[in-house]
């Protein structure tokens, strides 16, 4: 058995912009020295599809870091600092259980489903202001989509989104580690609460309309949840589910920009078009994550003690060529079943999954018939690698089509 430590590791520069620009010969050059294990500055990254696949499940070896990133933005007894080290990501054993059950009935694939009309609603009404341009960054269009869904589906009025979305892009962040930022932070975690309290405080007066906000209300009026943990409950679920969306279409019209063909089919078939994002599901995704390990464990021989950070890559562990033939082909048909690591593995995995499939599949089609012949229009921008990953900026130019002259 070997430590982990003693292993000749390639050092994978995982936060500079070249890697958060194209990481793909990073981890091909990982590879070359070990088959599923890189160094970092930040921790050693699980490279191989496998290896993330039965690790990640070790959920009572491992946790998520709180109190260490904390301590580093020196936040302790501050709102964010609070959320940051009790948010349910961070929980586990019991209180992850009575913090999930909260609302994971109103996340079930048969809730989505009755969705789907309002998030077609929604997308149409988006692109009816925004198609008639011919040309834009994708970015800021595909920012406004799901949050709007996520406000309907809290059944809120669109009014304070602007200063929501702002607020939910500093949070985006918040996990970066840029102590600088910290009081910008805080004043953001503060407005998310604010927001969030004035949802519940309307709702209450208003009266149920049977939906996610009553769902977890009720939990509160149960007991099953504390005033304290519904509101972080709900702003955990506007920040993940923001900008992680989000960037998924911006990633899938980065892929459907080089395939033409793909693009119109997803227009023209619905069907075709839930395949081309569950090939983006493979593809290139937008959330890494990470586990500090609590308990010591081997692995395919190597035994990692307690206290190493582990660093996860689940935007690209779909490119392991050890799993997928031919993996820098976007295929929509490929034949091989290995579900996507996208929405993570264990006990933690995506509250949302359905939510943001469903968003993603029912935005491309509607795109994909309003926006024709896109063509990229200017340089494309990437985030840093580690936390959210993704596109700050897709400019593109394209042929608009009226609503009325959809089939
Ligand atoms: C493409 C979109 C999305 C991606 C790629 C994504 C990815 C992930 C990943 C990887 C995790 C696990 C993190 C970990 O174990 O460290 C996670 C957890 C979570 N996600 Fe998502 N997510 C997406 C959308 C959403 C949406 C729309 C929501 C809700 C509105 C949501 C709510 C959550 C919640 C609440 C958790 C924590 C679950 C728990 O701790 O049990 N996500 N997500």
């Amino acid at each position: 058995m070997t430590t982990i430590s003693q292993l000749e590791l390639y050092h994978m520069p995982i936060a500079s912009s070249e890697l958060g620009n194209d990481p793909l010969p990073f981890f091909a050059k990982a590879r070359e020295s070990h088959d599923w294990l890189a160094a970092s500055d930040i921790g050693y990254v699980v490279t191989g599809y496998k290896a993330i696949d039965d690790i990640m499940r070790l959920d009572d070896k491992l946790t998520m870091p709180g109190e260490e990133i904390v301590d580093i933005m020196g936040a302790r007894g501050t709102g964010w600092g609070d959320f940051a080290i009790d948010q349910m990501l961070v929980s586990s054993g019991e209180r992850h259980k009575r913090l999930r059950g909260a609302s994971a009935s109103a996340f079930m694939p048969g809730n989505v489903k009755r969705l789907r009309p309002l998030m077609q609603e929604t997308v149409q009404q988006i692109l009816d202001e925004w198609a008639p341009k011919g040309a834009f960054d994708f970015t800021e269009f595909a920012s406004q989509f799901p949050v709007r869904v996520m406000f309907a589906l809290l059944g809120t009025s669109t009014e304070r989104l602007p200063e929501i979305m702002k607020y939910l892009e500093i949070h985006g962040e918040s996990f970066n580690l840029e102590v600088e930022k910290m009081d910008l932070i805080e004043r953001g975690y503060q407005t998310l609460w604010a927001f969030v309290d004035d949802l519940i405080v309307e709702r209450v007066a208003q009266g149920e309309k049977g939906d996610l906000l009553d769902t977890m209300i009720a939990a509160r009026s149960s007991g099953q949840i504390t005033d304290k943990e519904l509101h972080q409950l709900l702003i955990l679920m506007f920040a993940a589910g923001y900008d992680t969306t989000k960037n998924l279409l911006i990633l899938l019209m980065r892929s459907l920009l080089d395939e033409p063909e793909v693009y119109r089919r997803c227009g023209e078939d619905f069907d075709y078009a839930k395949k081309a994002v569950k090939e983006q599901l493979r593809f290139a995704t937008p959330s890494n994550t990470m586990r500090m390990v609590k308990e010591q464990f081997e692995y395919r021989g190597v035994t990692i003690p307690a206290g190493t950070m582990l660093v996860f890559p689940l935007t690209i562990s779909g490119r392991d060529p050890a799993m997928f033939s031919d993996p820098d082909t976007f295929n929509p048909e490929r034949p091989e079943k290995h579900a996507t690591q996208a929405f993570g593995r264990g006990m933690h995995i995506c509250l949302g999954q359905f939510l943001a499939v469903a968003n993603v599949e029912e935005g491309v089609h509607l795109i994909a018939q309003r926006i024709a012949n896109p063509r990229l229009a200017g340089p494309v921008a990437w985030k840093p690698f580690p936390g959210v990953w993704g596109i700050t900026s897709l400019p593109i130019e394209f042929d608009p089509v009226a609503a009325e002259a959809m089939a």
